[in-house]
């Protein structure tokens, strides 16, 4: 590749508050596009299961609400995006130091952002749509008591694996992940608004009607970029 070309790909970060969709849109988008959903809260619950270093330490942050530090999130991540041209990262990064280091790695793979796609939403709605969230540990897939129930209450339609309510979905500790969104990653709303990468959806709409709102958005990126 010649200087000011870069690689053909889909490349996006979901940002947004604990509850806002980011999950179930990167998953549905992942399935359409052929790019890896990178689900930062997934690799570390998964690390927490098989007992990993990492996963231990990062156990007590996300038990309280908390950030995971960003030096352990870092080098995880960098692990999982290295070897992928077409990702949706899907909680990174979520501090500006995080992204300054995703910054960084990109630059050094010649990969840039297409777009940061931010999900906006009432916190009202969020309260309600986590604490209603069922999850299938093992693939990450989620549904919804009252918005989207599986066909047999507790069990994953597409695996039959169990599905279990988050321990940090409960309303105490969401609370804690709100405050933490607003102190920590809120700030990368106007980060990536000055490098031109933000793109803002109505996440309050049903989730097909955001689906296609996301494609449009990138869409129209990709044309701007090419
Ligand atoms: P993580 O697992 O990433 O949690 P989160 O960002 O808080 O996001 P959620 O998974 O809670 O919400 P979501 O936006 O994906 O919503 P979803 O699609 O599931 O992180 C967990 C923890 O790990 C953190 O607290 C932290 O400790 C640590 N961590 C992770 N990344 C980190 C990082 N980069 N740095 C440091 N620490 C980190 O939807 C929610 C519910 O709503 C579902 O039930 C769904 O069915 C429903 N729903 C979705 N869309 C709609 C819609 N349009 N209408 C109605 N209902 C909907």
């Amino acid at each position: 590749m010649t200087p000011g070309e870069h690689a053909p790909g889909v490349r996006l970060v979901f940002l947004g508050p604990p509850g806002a969709g980011k999950g179930t849109q990167a998953q549905v988008l992942a399935g359409t596009s052929g790019a890896v959903q990178i689900a930062t809260g997934d690799i570390l619950r998964r690390h927490r299961r098989d007992r990993t270093p990492l996963g231990l330490e990062a156990q007590s942050f996300m038990d309280a609400g908390k950030l995971v530090p960003d030096d352990l999130i870092v080098r995880m991540m960098e692990a999982e995006i290295v070897g992928h041209d077409s990702f949706i990262l899907d909680g990174f990064p979520r501090t500006v130091p995080q992204a300054e280091a995703l910054d960084a790695l990109l630059a050094g793979l010649g990969l840039p952002l297409v777009a940061v796609v931010l999900f906006e939403t009432d916190r009202a709605e969020l309260m309600a749509r986590l604490t209603g969230r069922l999850t299938n540990e093992r693939t990450g897939r989620t549904y919804h008591v009252v918005t989207d129930p599986p066909k047999v209450a507790g069990v994953d339609d597409d695996d039959g694996g169990p599905l279990v309510t988050r321990p940090d979905d409960r309303p105490e500790t969401v609370a804690k992940r709100l405050v933490e969104y607003d102190s920590l990653t809120a700030a990368l709303v106007p980060y990536y608004g000055a490098h031109g990468l933000l793109v803002r959806i109505d996440a309050m709409q049903a989730v097909p009607a955001v689906t296609a709102a996301i494609e449009d958005a990138v869409r129209r990126r990709e044309a701007h970029v090419s």
